[in-house]
């Protein structure tokens, strides 16, 4: 085609195709600026080797060789994984939705009409290293007569669907993955139980969404308490996950006072309603009561525990109930701009809580944290907006009513458990004290 030609065929080109030729020319903009910020910042990751990279016409899909794998004794300890760049990898995503049985509905963004697919196709890349790249089988393999299990709230259910999605693609003989209660995958169950039959694991999801307990408020309290929060005591589910070889807790979507206050749940510590008690002190007490509890009810010799941070919303303009938006973002924020106080707000309460418990019954190994606040922060486009509901449904929603806490599938909570693998996989080999295994070689 000639310059003339081309010029040609872009004039008679219609608005909405304009449009689209105008986005897809922002887009490639974007990532050269994205680019040459790599460059900028000094780091060798794979970015400073061209735009070629960006569309895989260099064998992107393979991480830098320049730095060390993750997993990789000695080196990669010191790595910290939490701390990186969004790039683009043509090899992403891991697995199409439609190809997922196990998926609620409400991260089906694709199926429930949700046109561009750019939100699937960033892996996160660790500035001082390279994850291992995630390996259904190896998980699968390694889980082999074992539990793992995420506790916590919608979010948690989030990323526990996508470990689900992720673990399936290594299994060919779909029935044997089955509920072992035969419950179908819905927003309002208290727990789901996921068998893997061929390795005899399971993966488990207890809704927990403030982790202690919620029950009825002691005799005489006043009236417009319908509830309250048992700071000192754990749900009443725990007793049923703590023996599991892996636990991932999760929580703060629901420490607001529109989930407590305005609803009549209060804050209770041993017999005493707490009336005036703020929700930040009440969040604080929660996290000291479940670390404490790990310290004395887990046996973390056997049992992994992970901590997955605070999840950010990005609702603007509002909230999901006062037409906060999200609709028709397509790309990760390239600035590197802070993370929102807000957003930091129970993150930073519990990193205290927990560097205090660290320095004393728990050391830095026995409880992990999974810090993807500040990576999940720059993915404003990866939310499910209007696309949580399916045309069965009467979707997509309307613009007022998008949600913007929870993640489309394949997605965001899809990188979380490449970096839940990698901290696994991490303590397997080293509890093993396999050192010719640890390399990031494929495995
Ligand atoms: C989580 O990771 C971010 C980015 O590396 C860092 O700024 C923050 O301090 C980390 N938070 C905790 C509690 O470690
Ligand atoms: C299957 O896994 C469970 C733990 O999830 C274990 O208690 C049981 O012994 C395993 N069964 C076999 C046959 O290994
Ligand atoms: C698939 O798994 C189911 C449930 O475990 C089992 O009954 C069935 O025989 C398996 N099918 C094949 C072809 O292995
Ligand atoms: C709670 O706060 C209100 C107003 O700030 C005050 O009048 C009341 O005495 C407080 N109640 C308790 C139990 O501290
Ligand atoms: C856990 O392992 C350590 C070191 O191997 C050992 O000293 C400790 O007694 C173990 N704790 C339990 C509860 O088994
Ligand atoms: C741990 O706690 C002890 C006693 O409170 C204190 O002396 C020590 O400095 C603390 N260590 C760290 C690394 O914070
Ligand atoms: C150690 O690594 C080798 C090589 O990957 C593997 O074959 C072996 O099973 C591993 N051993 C253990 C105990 O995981």
């Amino acid at each position: 085609m000639t310059h003339i030609d081309f010029l040609k065929k872009f004039k008679k080109l219609k608005p909405s195709e304009l449009s689209c030729v105008f986005i897809t020319f922002c887009f490639i903009l974007c990532l050269f600026f994205l680019d040459y910020r790599s460059v900028g910042s000094g780091f060798r990751t794979r970015g400073h080797r061209g735009l070629g990279v960006w569309f895989g016409f260099s064998g992107s899909g393979h991480p830098g060789h320049e730095l060390v794998g993750f997993l990789e004794p000695g080196h990669g300890e010191k790595c910290d994984i939490f701390d990186g760049n969004w790039v683009w990898d043509e090899s992403y995503p891991l697995y199409e939705s439609k190809d997922c049985l196990l998926l609620d509905g409400g991260f089906r963004c694709s199926e429930n009409g949700r046109l561009d697919m750019f939100y699937t196709k960033w892996r996160w890349q660790p500035k001082g290293c390279n994850l291992p790249r995630f390996d259904a089988k190896t998980m699968l393999e390694r889980l082999r007569n074992r539990r793992l299990a995420f506790v916590g709230d919608s979010i948690g259910r989030n990323q526990w669907e996508s470990l689900l999605c992720l673990l399936s693609t290594a299994v060919t003989n779909k029935s044997s993955i089955y509920e072992i209660n035969g419950r179908p995958i819905t927003k309002h169950t208290g727990f789901l139980v996921f068998k893997f039959a061929e390795y005899n694991c399971t993966i488990e999801y207890y809704r927990a969404p403030y982790l202690v307990l919620q029950s009825r408020p002691p005799a005489g309290s006043p009236k417009q308490v319908r509830t309250t929060l048992k700071l000192d005591q754990m749900d009443w589910s725990s007793g049923k996950w703590k023996g599991a070889d892996v636990i991932v807790f999760n929580s703060g979507h629901w420490w607001n006072s529109e989930k407590t206050i305005r609803e009549g749940c209060y804050f209770q510590e041993s017999g005493d309603v707490k009336m005036n008690m703020s929700i930040e002190t009440a969040y604080q007490k929660s996290v000291d009561t479940v670390l404490n509890w790990i310290s004395k009810e887990v046996d973390t010799n056997k049992t992994q525990v992970i901590f997955r941070s605070f999840s950010p919303v990005h609702f603007r303009g509002g909230d999901w109930k006062t037409g906060g938006s999200c609709h028709l973002e397509t790309l990760p924020d390239l600035s590197s701009s802070p993370v929102s106080p807000s957003t930091m707000l129970f993150p930073n309460i519990f990193g205290s809580v927990l560097s205090k418990h660290n320095n004393g019954t728990l050391s830095q190994t026995k409880v992990e944290l999974l810090n993807v606040t500040y990576m999940s922060s720059k993915r404003k486009d990866a939310h499910a907006s209007v696309y949580y509901l399916g045309p069965k449904d009467g979707g997509p929603a309307p613009l007022r009513r998008q949600d913007c806490s929870h993640w489309c599938l394949p997605g965001v909570p899809d990188s979380w458990n490449e970096l839940l693998y990698a901290v696994f996989l991490k303590r397997e080999y080293s509890i093993a004290g396999n050192s010719t295994a640890a390399s990031t070689r494929p495995i």
